[in-house]
């Protein structure tokens, strides 16, 4: 008891303090993600997510050289096709933005890993995750085309897909087709617990991908429910995850945490559009410090348990922890 113990000694000093450090960022922590267009030379800023851009595979390339440069290993790949219909066809046309985009970037960083986002939203006319009828999101049809997305992803030289669609059995189906191809090195890493959530918005408009009639709240899963995600992480394990993902992030710290206790595979978060966004704007309105709200931020993602974290920030987080 006082005045026996007092806490405050242990962090009387700065060193005393690096010494003590619990949880320690590093850029090797860090997935980057990015939004590839159609055309050349174009690099076009996302309203709503100052410093995120759109860019065609030219311009992508000497970001991707940058991100890598700053000792960030990742980055995750988002489509925006020219042209959408409602099977999401260039979501697995093998001359599609990302299979372009990924090719350029294992020939030019081999070094780079390689994770492309494998849903049909950014694909599909009606912007849903998967094929529609009557209004209706249909499971068991759209693995079909998840499975060839995946594919030829997987052809263009991908190390990682990320699935992100929430139908049932994505994992299980994607790691089927893989294996039959000979892509059996390639990893899978699931959007396991994703939720319907508001933090997307600011992605919508970077991605192209509102969906045109309803929500995705038959798919993706209720903020309310933690074991819900305890289940679907389970299944997506036993299907063949390599790497698990809880998105979004901040509002489901509780969630990464249970899921680091719970299983043993590497756990990943997205600090999502919406989360970047909203500092973002308070730190262009002088309410906040949006470098230290940034870094306190990802510090407490990975606190709570993740070892993977995908980040908008990604660029800046590696620059200050370079010093
Ligand atoms: C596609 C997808 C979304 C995000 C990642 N993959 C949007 C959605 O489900 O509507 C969101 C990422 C972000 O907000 O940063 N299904």
């Amino acid at each position: 008891m006082f005045p026996a113990h007092r806490p405050r000694r242990l962090r009387r000093t700065a060193a005393i303090r690096r010494m003590l450090r619990e949880t320690t960022l590093s850029p090797a922590d860090l997935i980057y993600p990015m939004f590839v267009l159609e055309g050349q030379g174009t690099r076009k800023e996302v309203p709503s997510m100052p410093g995120c851009y759109q860019e065609s595979v030219d311009k992508l390339l000497e970001s991707a050289r940058e991100v890598f440069s700053l000792g960030v290993p990742a980055v995750i790949l988002f489509g925006i096709p020219s042209r959408k219909d409602e099977l999401g066809s260039e979501a697995y046309n093998p001359q599609g933005v990302v299979q372009r985009a990924v090719r350029a970037l294992k020939e030019a960083l081999p070094e780079l890993w390689v994770i492309t986002d494998v849903c049909l939203c950014e694909y599909t006319s009606h912007g849903h995750c998967g094929l529609v009828k009557d209004g209706e999101v249909l499971n068991d049809p759209t693995l079909e085309l998840l499975q060839k997305e995946a594919l030829s992803h997987a052809r263009a030289g991908a190390d990682m897909v990320a699935p992100s669609d929430m139908m049932d059995g994505r994992v299980g189906a994607i790691r089927k087709a893989l294996d039959e191809e000979g892509f059996s090195q390639v990893g899978i890493m699931s959007y396991a617990a994703k939720y319907a959530s508001a933090f997307y918005g600011p992605f919508r408009e970077a991605a192209e991908s509102t969906p045109q009639f309803g929500d995705r709240r038959s798919y993706q899963m209720q903020p309310p429910n933690r074991r819900e995600a305890l289940r679907e992480v389970a299944l997506d394990i036993q299907e063949g995850a390599d790497v698990v993902m809880v998105k979004p992030a901040l509002a489901y710290l509780d969630v990464i945490a249970e899921v680091r206790r719970s299983f043993q595979v590497p756990v990943a978060a997205y600090n999502v559009s919406g989360e970047y966004s909203l500092i973002r704007a308070a730190g262009r309105l002088g309410w906040v410090d949006e470098q230290a709200v940034m870094m306190e931020t990802l510090t407490a993602i990975k606190r709570a348990g993740a070892d993977l974290i995908l980040t908008y920030f990604a660029k800046e987080a590696a620059r200050l922890l370079q010093g």
